[in-house]
């Protein structure tokens, strides 16, 4: 039951405090006189689309669609309280504020369950709105890997190890395996993927991206790469032996698994050792991808001779 006095204030705050109380959306012309240089950059902004259509709400538009209603900003020749102001803002009100329009786009449960979002790094951490540095995306620096290394400094000197992928050189970036705003694995409604990787097709690894040929099915599928995947061999980011290889020789790589003492950690028990037919101080078996040619699986042969 609401009696009629409580009514009647309610309609009171509805309709007229509100109107009178908080502040209203001016447009962005009004915002001319005292920024000129933001609002002239501004019509080669992506943002600048919402009001050249001229068929958004207010709030959806303009320098108001960020940050918010300006009419008391306005009236007080520029105080910052009264504006939305992201240099005030925590990382999580930053977060709200561009998901309010990019939560679809970017996965509203990947992006703030991401280890970024985690760890109160926010979308202007990596995007500039009004200094953008990129041709694309309105990223804070030129390069997308030099943002990245600006706060992952010991992964630039990983990729000018001798045996990498060339991000450094320009052909790929860390998107290609990364999703900076957090990835989901599709289907499970899970949280995010260990380091936020990139997936392609369904829930692949990214390599598969690239690497078609790994792929498989295989019939004979190598099972080292169950847990860990690629990683279980490779170092992707670089490493200083040959074919990016956890282990400076092939047969280090394999013996870390095929050891003889029937537990390789996670995997657990049951692979084979290497049986006693390969002579390990002879030379010619400790290339074992000599032989073992198909590494990554085939489909003749059991052990991956062919
Ligand atoms: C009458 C001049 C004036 C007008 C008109 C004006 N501003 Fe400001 N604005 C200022 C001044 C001055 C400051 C700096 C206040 C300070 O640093 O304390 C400011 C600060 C801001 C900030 C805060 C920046 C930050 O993070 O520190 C934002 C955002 C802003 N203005 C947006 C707008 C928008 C959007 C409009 C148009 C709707 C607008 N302003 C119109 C004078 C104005
Ligand atoms: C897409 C969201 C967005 C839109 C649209 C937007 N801004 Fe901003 N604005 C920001 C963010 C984020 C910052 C914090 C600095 C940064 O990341 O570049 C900012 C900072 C500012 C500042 C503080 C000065 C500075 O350079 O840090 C002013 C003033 C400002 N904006 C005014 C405007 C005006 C005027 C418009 C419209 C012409 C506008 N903004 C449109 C997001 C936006
Ligand atoms: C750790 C850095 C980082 C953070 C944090 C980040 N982004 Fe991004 N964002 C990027 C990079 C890098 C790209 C370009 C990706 C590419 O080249 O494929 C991008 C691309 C985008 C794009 C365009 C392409 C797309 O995927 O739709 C949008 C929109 C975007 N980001 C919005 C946001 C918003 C909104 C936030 C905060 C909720 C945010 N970003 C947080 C780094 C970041
Ligand atoms: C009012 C809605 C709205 C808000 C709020 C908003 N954006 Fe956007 N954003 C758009 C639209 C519309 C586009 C252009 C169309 C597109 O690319 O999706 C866009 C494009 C972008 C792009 C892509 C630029 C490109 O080159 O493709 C980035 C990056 C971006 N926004 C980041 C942000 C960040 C960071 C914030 C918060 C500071 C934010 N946006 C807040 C609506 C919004
Ligand atoms: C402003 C600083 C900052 C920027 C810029 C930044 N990161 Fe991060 N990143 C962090 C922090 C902090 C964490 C969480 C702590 C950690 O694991 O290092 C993190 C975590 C990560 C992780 C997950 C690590 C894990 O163990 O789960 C990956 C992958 C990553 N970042 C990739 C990127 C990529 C790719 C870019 C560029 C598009 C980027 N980061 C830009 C600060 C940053
Ligand atoms: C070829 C794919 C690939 C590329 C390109 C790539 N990464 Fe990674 N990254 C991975 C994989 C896979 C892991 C997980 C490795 C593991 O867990 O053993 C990883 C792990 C990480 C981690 C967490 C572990 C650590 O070393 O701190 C960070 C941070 C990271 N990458 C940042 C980056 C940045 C920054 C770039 C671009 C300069 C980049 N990555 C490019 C595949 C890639
Ligand atoms: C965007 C495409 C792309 C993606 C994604 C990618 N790679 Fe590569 N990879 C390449 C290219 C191109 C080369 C050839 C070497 C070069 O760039 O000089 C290569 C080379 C390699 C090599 C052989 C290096 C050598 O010395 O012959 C290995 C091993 C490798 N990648 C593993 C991986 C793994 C593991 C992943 C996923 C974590 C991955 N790649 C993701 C493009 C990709
Ligand atoms: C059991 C360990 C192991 C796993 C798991 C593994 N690799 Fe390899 N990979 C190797 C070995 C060993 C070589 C070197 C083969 C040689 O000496 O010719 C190699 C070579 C490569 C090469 C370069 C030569 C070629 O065949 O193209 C690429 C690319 C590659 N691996 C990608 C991948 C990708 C992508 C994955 C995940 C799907 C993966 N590897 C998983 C052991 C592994
Ligand atoms: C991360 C652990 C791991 C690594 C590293 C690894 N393997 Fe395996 N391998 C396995 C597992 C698990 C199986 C399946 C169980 C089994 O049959 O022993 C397997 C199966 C095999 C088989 C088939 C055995 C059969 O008769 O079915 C061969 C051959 C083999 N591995 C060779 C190699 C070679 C050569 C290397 C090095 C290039 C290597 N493996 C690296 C874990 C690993
Ligand atoms: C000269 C060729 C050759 C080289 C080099 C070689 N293998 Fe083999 N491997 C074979 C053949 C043939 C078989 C199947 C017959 C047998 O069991 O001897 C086999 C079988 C295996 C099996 C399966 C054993 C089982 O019980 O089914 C494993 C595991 C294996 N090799 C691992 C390795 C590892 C690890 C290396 C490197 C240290 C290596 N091989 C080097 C030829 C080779």
């Amino acid at each position: 039951m609401v009696g009629s006095k409580t009514l009647g204030q309610a309609v009171f705050w509805l309709c007229c405090a509100s109107a009178w109380a908080s502040p209203q959306y001016v447009g962005g012309t009004a915002c001319k006189t005292c920024h000129p240089n933001i609002t002239v950059d501004f019509y080669r902004n992506p943002h600048y689309q919402s009001v050249a259509s001229g068929k958004e709400k207010p709030e959806d538009t303009g320098c108001e669609g960020c940050h918010g209603p300006a009419s008391d900003h306005v009236t007080a020749k520029g105080d910052k309280t009264k504006i939305g102001a992201y240099s005030a803002m925590t990382p999580k009100k930053v977060l709200d504020s561009c998901l309010r329009c990019h939560a679809e786009s970017l996965g509203r449960a990947s992006i703030r369950r991401s280890s970024h979002s985690q760890a109160q790094i926010a979308c202007n951490s990596c995007h500039s709105i009004h200094k953008a540095r990129s041709a694309k995306y309105l990223l804070a620096s030129t390069e997308q890997r030099n943002l990245c290394y600006g706060c992952h400094g010991n992964v630039r000197a990983q990729f000018a190890l001798p045996s990498k992928h060339r991000v450094n050189e320009g052909f790929m970036t860390c998107s290609d395996c990364h999703n900076p705003h957090g990835a989901t694995a599709p289907g499970t409604g899970m949280g995010g993927r260990p380091r936020m990787m990139q997936t392609a097709l369904g829930n692949e690894e990214p390599c598969m991206k690239c690497h078609t040929d790994k792929r498989g099915p295989f019939t004979f599928e190598h099972a080292a790469g169950r847990v860990d995947g690629c990683s279980a061999c490779h170092v992707p980011h670089g490493t200083a032996n040959a074919k990016m290889l956890k282990r400076p020789a092939v047969f280090t790589t394999c013996l870390e698994c095929h050891n003889g003492l029937g537990d390789f950690g996670r995997q657990g028990d049951g692979v084979k050792l290497t049986p006693s037919s390969h002579n390990m101080s002879d030379p010619r078996f400790r290339n074992c991808t000599t032989c073992h040619v198909r590494i990554h699986g085939s489909n003749s042969d059991q052990r991956f001779l062919r």
